[in-house]
């Protein structure tokens, strides 16, 4: 089943309460590790920290920036070594800086093993799953615990709309069931309905789904994949005129409709044209680093951009380049 929320951070942070529950007849939770990618969203060492879970590991990535599994696996060792208690991993689909893609199926099976809770934070790239030709990017997410998304970023819907989805809702309901008197009820010890108020932290909750609803019932399916793609489309346009130019490399695949680059004249050209760009008002693109190379993220993904807009961000990149 799944429940809305208001953000990636609460469904990760909600995910990581439940992994740390089930554990907690064998170790304490300062002994507890969670496993990331170098490259995952702050949320998850937050969720660690409000969760009180000792350790929050980041493993390498690779040359595209996904999780390196051989490298998750010896960090296992390593901690079970050291006696610490791995009890979750969260595998990235889209990363917040490139939009790397990490092995689920892979990152999986390393979970299954190690009994470890595996969720999934796809906040942005969740909404391209909409689109059959893009979830073999997700490859085994059939076998994960628990998978978050937020509609409140590529799919239309207001801030803020996030949705969890656990394969099995029981231990997440064991988790954060708290049932004084004044909580009791016969639709619910019936079973009549199902109560929210145990799937995340907060009792009540504002009515999220009604806009999301809407997106669905205006739109449709159809309406939201021609959305997604016509994106995707418009980045891998801008991305092959950044390859054709010489003074400009792509550092990063680009699956989704985000598109990292590079000037190749090094840092301070990347950092200056962001700049020059940013003060056009025309356009905002976010510089970031990776490594110790800053780049420039261009994402493609508000609800009413067009062709035009992305030809006016050209234009742009080729005159203050
Ligand atoms: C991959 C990823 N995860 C989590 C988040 C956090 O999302 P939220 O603001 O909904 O907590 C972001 C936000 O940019 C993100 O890109």
């Amino acid at each position: 089943g799944g429940v809305i929320q208001m953000s990636a951070s609460d469904a990760t942070h909600a995910a990581l309460v439940v992994a740390r529950h089930r554990r907690r007849d064998d170790a304490s939770a300062e002994d507890m590790v969670v496993y990331v990618s170098d490259q995952a969203h702050s949320s998850i060492e937050k969720g660690c920290t409000v969760a009180g879970i000792g350790h929050c590991r980041k493993v390498a990535t690779d040359s595209e920036f996904a999780l390196d599994v051989s490298r998750l696996e010896s960090q296992i060792v390593e901690d079970l070594d050291a006696g610490l208690l791995p009890i979750a991993v969260v595998s990235a689909v889209g990363t917040t800086a490139t939009t790397a893609v990490d092995p689920v199926r892979k990152i999986d099976a390393i979970a299954k093993r190690h009994a470890m809770w595996h969720h999934v934070d796809a906040a942005y790239a969740g909404t391209a799953m909409v689109c059959p030709e893009f979830r073999s990017l997700q490859d085994g997410v059939e076998l994960v615990d628990s998978y978050t998304f937020n509609p409140h970023k590529w799919m239309m819907v207001n801030f803020d709309c996030n949705v969890l989805w656990v394969a099995d809702r029981t231990p997440l309901i064991d988790t954060m069931s708290i049932l004084p008197p004044y909580l009791r009820n016969e639709a619910s010890e019936s079973g009549a309905v199902i109560d929210y108020r145990d799937w995340h932290v907060p009792l009540g909750r504002r009515f999220r789904a009604l806009k999301l609803w809407w997106v669905i019932r205006s739109y449709g399916v159809e309406g939201i994949r021609s959305f997604v793609r016509s994106h995707v489309q418009l980045a891998d346009d801008f991305a092959s005129r950044i390859e054709a130019d010489d003074r400009f490399e792509l550092i990063a695949p680009h699956p989704f409709a985000l598109v990292s680059f590079v000037h190749t004249d090094g840092s301070d050209a990347t950092r200056e044209l962001a700049a020059a760009l940013n003060d056009s008002g025309d356009v905002a693109v976010t510089p970031s680093v990776i490594g110790d190379r800053w780049f420039i993220r261009v994402s493609i993904g508000q609800t009413y951009t067009e062709r035009s807009h992305v030809d006016h961000l050209w234009e742009l990149i080729d005159r203050l380049a």
